[in-house]
């Protein structure tokens, strides 16, 4: 038996009921049914169920945040962080290459511009130290404000990601946001139940978000979640997404071109029924971690493990392969043959939509882009 083959056989092994074995299935184990029918029986079923302040309020027990705002999705969750913590047109915002595409089309649409900067290769998060050096030779301040020096344009914020749920350096970052006069928006959506230094991921910077999507931890089918400490972000993320309306019994007063994007609770009744479970997805995927850990062990093949100082919920587990050849062999040989496996995503200053914006040395993003493979990471029933 080659290799490849054995490693089909062995990921088929833990997920019998899968076939194909996709990448990240949704299992719903707990009430979603019982709260699913309990909305068509009351008819709440838009955002003003009881399912949304329930979601809301779950989330900020397990993050520790002192505000939680519902949306449809995380692209917009962060769309609406970034505007109501005060990005406006024509700012600069840093984040990483190694992303999924939302977090630049939230940056895009808040009307600011990506910068990106290259992850290092403990966290596959971005790198506090080429951060660092970036704003150190490309910004001065000016009036409290980090200008980059190329552009003449305001550099705002800085949007982390915390990638496969591996929690990034992200007190080292909030350090240099500080210095640097930079608002910090943590793109948490990969990284519910993760924590660094025994704190919430999205709890470190301003604000943070999370992503429900059918692929994530737990869904809601589709939505997000914007949480923070500051209240003046939650009000005015919530008075946005809410379109902008005056509350009044019944006049429509709207003070700003608002947006519609509240999490319906017929999504949010699937959601809090996941996460009266949370911690039993998390003991399952770290227990799948270790099986995969101590398989590919004996294959040769590294996997990648928390980083130091942290607790991960081992969203996608990841391979490393020595070069690309050995990647694409075994994309080829998985997915042919039932069991889905994937790359990291294109690199986000090689897609059309953000090859022209400014970019810093992404050696350590390239060098993932030709190794990294995720792999089927479902909870195992
Ligand atoms: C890193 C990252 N940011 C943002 C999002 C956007 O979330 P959503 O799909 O809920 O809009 C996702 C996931 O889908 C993601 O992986």
């Amino acid at each position: 038996m080659g290799i490849n083959e054995r490693i089909v056989t062995y990921i088929k092994s833990l997920y019998p009921e899968m076939n194909p074995v996709l990448l990240h299935c949704p299992q719903f184990l707990g009430k979603e049914k019982e709260y699913l029918a309990e909305c068509i029986d009351t008819k709440y079923v838009s955002y003003v169920g009881r399912f949304v302040s329930a979601m809301e309020d779950k989330i900020k027990e397990i993050t520790g945040a002192k505000y939680a705002v519902a949306m449809v999705n995380g692209t917009e969750a962060l769309h609406m962080a970034l505007i109501s913590a005060g990005v406006r047109f024509g700012d600069e915002v840093i984040t990483q290459s190694l992303t999924f595409a939302a977090t630049c089309a939230a940056i895009v649409h808040s009307s600011a511009s990506p910068v990106f900067i290259d992850v290092e290769k403990n966290t596959l998060g971005l790198s506090p130290e080429k951060l660092k050096l970036f704003l150190l030779n490309n910004t001065r301040i000016v009036n409290g404000e980090c200008i980059n020096k190329n552009t003449g344009q305001i550099i705002k914020a800085v949007v982390p990601m915390h990638t496969f749920g591996h929690p990034c350096q992200i007190d080292v970052i909030k350090n240099i946001c500080d210095e640097f006069h930079l608002l910090l928006i943590e793109d948490s959506a990969e990284s519910l139940g993760s924590y660094y230094k025994g704190k919430h991921t999205g709890t470190f910077g301003n604000a943070g978000i999370f992503s429900f999507n059918g692929n994530k931890l737990v869904t809601t089918g589709g939505g997000g979640m914007l949480i923070t400490d500051d209240e003046s972000i939650a009000v005015k993320a919530q008075y946005l997404s809410t379109t902008a309306k005056q509350p009044h019994r019944w006049e429509f007063v709207h003070t700003e071109v608002g947006y519609n994007l509240r999490m319906p609770s017929i999504n949010a009744a699937v959601g809090f029924a996941q996460l009266e479970y949370l911690q039993f997805i998390l003991d399952n995927k770290r227990q799948t971690a270790q099986m995969y850990h101590d398989f590919f062990a004996t294959q040769g093949i590294q996997t990648i493990h928390e980083p130091k100082d942290s607790q991960s919920n081992y969203w996608l587990n990841t391979l490393m392969f020595r070069n690309r050849n050995e990647r694409n062999d075994f994309l080829e040989y998985t997915n042919a043959n039932g069991v889905q496996t994937r790359p990291i995503w294109t690199l986000m200053h090689k897609l059309d939509p953000y090859k022209n914006y400014q970019h810093d040395d992404l050696s350590v993003s390239e060098y993932f882009d030709d190794r990294l493979v995720n792999i089927p990471s479902s909870v195992r029933i």
